[in-house]
């Protein structure tokens, strides 16, 4: 693995979405990000003191079983915090969830081909010893609001890239799930909905008690 360290960046995935034909996988982490990407459009603040890393893995699955790179990139974030003494949950499909308020963002973006994932770029937002901004506080938190001080990032990024490696179950990803068995809000199309949260399929899909059933790209997920 190729690893380059980096003081400031718009973003590391689209970093790593340049490099065209990589012979191995590539990290690149940054100190701060000046155009940090969400899922579905939005934008992600990243100050300075937050882990703002993506690492492109290269052949990670077959296409039908992309959804394991989101249940990996979770459940490694969820070990890595617990490595420093913080219980973190994953709200579906994989943001990271401490005290009911995010600490980490995830955004994956893959390359398919043919029946295969190509290569995947998992691109990991981690509030560590960042401030959180005004406008997010009520919805976001860091690792050092939860333990009163700070942590080494150098630590916590070679705990996470460690833990991005490790093998992770379908089993595994659904005991860290928030909400399974609860009521939920949905946003489909624009429109809320109380549903009960029966199960998250191995494809990914949410599955309400009602017996529908949606992809992540088609609906937002609330606690009721
Ligand atoms: C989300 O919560 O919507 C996903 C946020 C993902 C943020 C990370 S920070 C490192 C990588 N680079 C980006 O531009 N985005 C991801």
């Amino acid at each position: 693995m190729r690893t380059i360290s980096l003081d400031s960046i718009d973003s590391t995935n689209n970093y790593l979405k340049k490099i065209k034909k990589p012979a191995d996988d590539v990290l690149v982490f940054a100190k701060k990000q000046t155009g940090g990407r969400g899922t579905k459009g939005r934008s992600f603040i990243c100050e300075e003191g937050g882990v703002y890393l993506s690492l492109l893995k290269l052949n990670p699955c077959s296409a039908k079983d992309s959804f394991s790179i989101m249940m990996n990139s979770a459940v490694a974030v969820v070990k890595t915090l617990s490595a420093f003494d913080i219980k973190a949950k994953i709200k579906w499909p994989n943001d990271v969830i401490v005290n009911g308020k995010k600490i980490c963002g995830i955004l994956i973006e893959n390359v398919f081909e043919g029946d295969t994932v190509a290569r995947s770029i998992v691109g990991i937002g981690l509030n560590v010893n960042n401030p959180i901004a005004d406008e997010i506080r009520d919805i976001a938190i860091s690792a050092k609001e939860v333990l009163n001080k700070e942590l080494q990032i150098g630590a916590v990024i070679a705990t996470l890239v460690f833990n991005l490696y490790q093998p992770t179950s379908y089993g595994e990803y659904k005991r860290h799930l928030l909400y399974l068995g609860e009521k939920v809000s949905l946003t489909v199309n624009g429109e809320q909905k109380t549903v009960i949260l029966e199960d998250v399929l191995q494809n990914g899909n949410l599955k309400t008690s009602e017996g529908e059933v949606f992809s992540s790209a088609e609906i937002t997920l609330r606690k009721a």
